[in-house]
């Protein structure tokens, strides 16, 4: 037994200090612009640093047995564990996530087709009775121009556009721009509706290969 008198007012002061500064850097935290979740972890810290000081000193924790120190701890330990998740929990929406998944499949789809799907399309859709593409059975069509090497054409005979962006245009509106050597309005100008989304980017992406 010490039998030593501490003497807290001190201590009080100095801590009555500190929260008001802690707490004004707290309010300070809300009305500077910063990302929601960096502002939420500021306001955690600092109301967990308040909290241990307050605990520490005003409880006595400081003063106590470690053993009851530990008890304490890993009681409240648990239950802020507990809050932190059940605030994830609510601000997590599964429905959200999933539809900004269906949103990037969409525009993958929208701008990416499979090219080994292209040539079924360019035969069932009559691309290969007007033009003819040698790697391809049955693709011998004499009205259009061969489709042989288009990505490899050089950019002024794709009307300066990348060979993508020509194709697509070259399908949905023939008449942009017209091949030098063949008439115009020969090729039809409804065949991008003749065919599903995922049909006509295949064809676009097999079409880009060649
Ligand atoms: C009735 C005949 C006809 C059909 C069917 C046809 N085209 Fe064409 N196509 C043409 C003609 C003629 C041209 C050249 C004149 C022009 O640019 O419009 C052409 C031009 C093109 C070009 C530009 C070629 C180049 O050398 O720059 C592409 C690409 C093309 N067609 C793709 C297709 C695809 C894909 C289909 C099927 C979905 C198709 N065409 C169906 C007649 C046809």
């Amino acid at each position: 037994m010490s039998g030593e008198h501490h003497d807290h007012s001190k201590t009080y002061w100095a801590m009555a200090g500190i929260l008001a500064v802690v707490t004004a850097v707290e309010v300070a935290i809300l009305y500077i612009a910063i990302p929601d979740s960096l502002m939420l972890t500021g306001l955690y810290v600092l109301a967990a640093f308040k909290f241990g000081l307050v605990v520490a000193y005003f409880m006595h924790l400081k003063y106590d047995n470690k053993l009851l120190t530990g008890i304490f701890f890993s009681g409240f330990t648990i239950a802020l564990g507990t809050m932190v998740a059940m605030v994830a929990l609510i601000n997590y929406q599964p429905t959200k996530i999933a539809i900004s998944v269906k949103d990037t499949k969409q525009l993958q789809a929208m701008t990416q087709g499979n090219p080994e799907n292209g040539p079924a399309v360019f035969s069932a859709k009559g691309c290969a009775a007007c033009h003819k593409i040698s790697s391809l059975a049955g693709a011998v069509g004499a009205v259009g121009p061969a489709l042989d090497g288009l990505s490899q054409r050089p950019a002024d005979k794709l009307a300066g556009k990348d060979v993508t962006a020509y194709i697509r245009e070259s399908i949905e509106n023939p008449n942009a721009y017209v091949v030098e050597g063949f008439p115009a309005g020969l090729m039809p100008a409804n065949l991008r509706q003749s065919m599903s989304d995922t049909e006509y980017n295949d064809l676009v992406a097999y079409l880009a290969k060649l």
